[in-house]
């Protein structure tokens, strides 16, 4: 950081990313991610994922929506894992495996396909058909488990140990890229709260509202405030962090409420936020700790709350939100209603994903057909 006090300026990033292709998206951060190791620079592994869109809502002076559907494969997860897989291939690893909610799965998939890797995911069986499709098309090595993410980690874990009781060649093991297992899906993640800042023009708003599994979104985004205070790129109070849930998987929520500095694993997880079924996140603690500092609180929403809102912003403001997404603007309401926040609080809500890649969830939540099938 103090080298880079020096060098790294905020007012040259917009001119260095319109000058150079590879400054593409999220890498218009490039002075603060990985630039080299082990005595090489580091070439991205990137679809352009990142520089997303931040929407002002037409109902709420105060709202902002920022935009992840846009990213490759649609979610916020192409940010974590262009940069885990950028770094996975500067190293030289050859197999990486992910136990994933689903949409981690596709962006691995994704990612992995771009760098000539093999990947192995392994993610419930329920998963919108969408993260199974993508899986197939980019040519990973696709497990369907009956169980939640919990028994995909499970698996990968002991897959790997199996290999490595084998004795199988240490390039065939697989690499476990979990998130906070490995330290660079989080550096991909931290961008979106350089960019926010950014698109802010360098402040910070009121509060931030993000749809937490395994919480590694929020964390990052906690670490880039540090890092751009150090660096004096942004100054102020940091925005409350909210941590929105879904009912049917709500354990930050259950510990935040209880006071609790770490949660205890949900059971009978279910909810059609599937990016949200996360019963005991790894990183608990982290970010209890987060919201806790920040001002901010975990929230959940039901699944009815859900879809509710999902139709209301469709209708309203032309946004096809996903659950995971729409999991954050129910929570929002209901803190508007509660006269907790007031629509003019500059307030950044994260859509982490298209809502276009629930299209089988969200008609089966609306009990949708189509004609004459
Ligand atoms: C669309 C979507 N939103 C939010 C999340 C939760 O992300 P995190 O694990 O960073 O809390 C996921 C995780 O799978 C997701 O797919």
């Amino acid at each position: 950081m103090d080298a880079l006090k020096k060098t790294a300026k905020r007012e040259n990033i917009a001119a260095m990313a319109a000058a150079s292709p590879a400054s593409l998206g999220m890498w218009r951060y490039a002075d603060v991610l990985p630039s080299e190791a082990a005595g090489k620079p580091i070439t991205p592994v990137t679809l352009a994922e990142g520089w997303t869109p931040m929407l002002h809502s037409k109902r709420y002076p105060g709202l902002y929506i920022k935009e992840e559907g846009a990213n490759p494969t649609g979610t916020f997860k192409a940010r974590g894992l262009g940069l885990a897989v950028t770094m996975a291939k500067h190293y030289g690893l050859q197999h990486l495996a992910v136990p994933s909610a689903g949409n981690a799965a596709g962006a691995l998939a994704a990612y992995a396909a771009a760098a000539g890797i093999a990947a192995h995911i392994f993610m419930p069986q329920d998963v919108p058909f969408a993260n199974y499709l993508e899986g197939i098309i980019y040519g990973s090595d696709v497990t369907m488990v009956d169980g939640l993410i919990s028994d995909c980690a499970r698996m990968v874990g002991e897959k790997i140990k199996a290999q490595k009781e084998a004795d199988t060649p240490e390039n065939e093991v697989w690499f476990d890229i979990s998130t906070l297992k490995e330290p660079f899906r989080v550096e991909g993640k931290k961008t979106m709260g350089y960019e926010l800042v950014e698109q802010l023009g360098w402040t910070y708003p009121d509060a931030v509202f993000y749809p937490t599994g395994g919480g590694v979104g929020l964390i990052g985004m906690w670490k880039a405030f540090e890092e751009m205070e150090e660096l004096g790129w942004v100054s102020g109070k940091r925005p409350k962090m909210y941590a929105l849930q879904a009912a049917g998987c709500a354990p930050i929520t259950t510990a935040f409420e209880a006071h609790k500095p770490a949660s205890e694993f949900f059971a009978n997880a279910a909810t059609f936020a599937a990016g949200l079924r996360v019963p005991k996140p790894y990183g608990d603690y982290i970010i209890l700790d987060i919201l806790e500092k920040s001002g901010g609180k975990a929230i959940s929403a039901s699944d009815e709350t859900i879809l509710a809102s999902i139709l209301d912003w469709a209708k309203h403001e032309g946004i096809f939100l996903s659950p995971e997404g729409a999991a954050a603007t129910a929570a929002y309401d209901q803190l508007i209603a509660a006269g907790e926040l007031k629509p003019t609080d500059k307030v950044v809500l994260f859509n982490t994903g298209a809502g276009l890649k629930y299209t089988d969830m969200t008609a089966e939540a609306m009990h949708l057909k189509r004609p004459g099938a």
